[in-house]
């Protein structure tokens, strides 16, 4: 079913101008290597060369092809075999051999491939962020070592005054420093309210603020491993690349104006970014081989996990989901106790084994195809006790409206 989506593929500044370095990528458990052509053209190909399998991500990139470096066959990013230098003159073998190649796009600042049925590739999920100019959004991505479903699982969930909080008062507002970030903790025990979506799931989180209001965080589960969070200018995807890793690629944007300089500066300290990788590799230093850094004072002094930035706290939970003893990074689910913090989760999980279903009977995919659904976006709003949370999104959080934050206006991304 998978097959059926676009994907990102790795991020427009790895493969950035003609006859670039071609990239190694893994993606859905398959070998990949994606290169742009001396006229700019993407190009993602099987990675093993089809003459004796030598990794093509070694090859010379030159005059409109990627060029293998151990008997010279040259493929052209449809994976067109136009060349076999070390055969014969009047050899035909070029006009027989081709290597598998996915049609690529460039959205958002993102590689996207489709590795469906040729000729079925559908519209491109049209999200806000793909359609705006890219000094007004930030992307970013590292290397998850977990199943991409436990992401899922752990956006879809209800963790953020716990896992994400801090001891005192004022260390909440400072490290947040963002406007509802105080209200976010003075309700630790929300209640989760779910609606069906063409693309997907929405998800609304109500925490009781005092007096006759309710704060309500509205995020977006869009097929098949998309978060638009309830914070409107940050979204966050998965991408598999075998059922042990996933890219984490996380994405903030804005509509008012570009991201300042510091503002990009800033990403990847706080936020939902992380740029602090292990050199060479998108591996983030904070991992699981050292316990994400956890830090037994700071979490006696200062914060719930021990553990610095948002998303490094969400991988160790993550990550740490894996079955007893045989080490998989799959859960063994049979073993939860699910609770009233996981209707996101459980909701999420009904939607995506449901889709599978209909597929097994030979419908279409949620979402495939469905461009303009994937506009629709996140809030965090105050409503009055009486007021409808779904009437207030329908009428605001449809494909065609304006994005918003707070109310009803346009604000600066926030954090969760
Ligand atoms: S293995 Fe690639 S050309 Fe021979
Ligand atoms: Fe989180």
């Amino acid at each position: 079913m998978f097959r059926r989506y676009w994907h990102p593929v790795c991020l427009s500044s790895e493969v950035e101008g003609p006859d670039c370095d071609p990239v190694e990528v893994t993606l859905l458990g398959e070998d990949l290597v994606g290169f742009k052509d001396t006229d700019g053209r993407l190009g993602l190909l099987d990675a093993r060369c089809p003459h004796r399998g030598t990794a093509l991500s070694y090859g010379r990139n030159e005059e409109g092809g990627l060029r293998c470096i151990n008997h010279g066959w040259k493929f052209t990013v449809t994976g067109e075999c136009v060349d076999t230098p070390a055969e014969p003159e009047e050899s035909t073998l070029k006009s027989k051999v081709c290597a598998r190649s996915y049609p690529c796009e460039e959205r958002g600042g993102i590689v996207w491939a489709y590795m469906g049925p040729p000729g079925t590739s559908p519209a491109f999920p049209e999200f806000v962020w793909t359609t705006i100019p890219s000094e007004y959004t930030f992307v970013s991505k590292w290397l998850q070592e977990s199943n991409y479903y436990n992401a899922i699982d752990g956006a879809t969930d209800s963790h953020v005054a716990i896992l994400h909080s801090f001891l005192k008062d004022q260390d909440r507002t400072a490290a947040r420093g963002e406007q509802l970030a105080p209200l976010l903790f003075q309700d630790q025990r929300p209640v989760v309210f779910t609606e069906t979506t063409d693309v997907g799931l929405m998800i609304a989180t109500r925490r009781s603020v005092g007096g006759d209001r309710y704060l309500w965080r509205i995020a977006q589960f869009y097929f098949p491993y998309f978060i638009q969070m309830a914070s409107a200018g940050h979204s966050n995807f998965w991408v598999p690349i075998d059922d042990e890793h996933c890219w984490n690629y996380c994405v903030s944007w804005r509509l008012d104006r570009p991201f300042a300089e510091w503002e990009k500066a800033q990403m990847g300290t706080v936020g939902i970014h992380v740029r602090n990788t292990i050199a060479g590799t998108a591996i983030p230093v904070a991992n699981r081989s050292n316990r994400w850094l956890q830090d037994r004072t700071k979490q006696r002094m200062f914060n719930f996990s021990g553990i610095d930035q948002i998303p490094l706290q969400d991988a160790a939970v993550q990550c740490t989901m894996r079955a007893p003893r045989d080490g998989t990074t799959i859960p063994d689910r049979t073993r939860e106790h699910l609770a009233s913090s996981d209707v996101g989760s459980i909701e999420t999980r009904a939607r995506m084994l449901g889709a599978v279903k209909a597929f097994e009977d030979g419908l279409s995919p949620p979402g495939v195809g469905d461009s303009r659904g994937y506009r629709r976006c996140g809030a965090q709003v105050i409503l009055a006790r009486d007021e409808s949370w779904l009437e207030w999104a329908k009428e605001h959080l449809g494909p065609d409206q304006v994005p918003i934050t707070i109310g009803h206006k346009w604000t600066a991304p926030m954090i969760m």
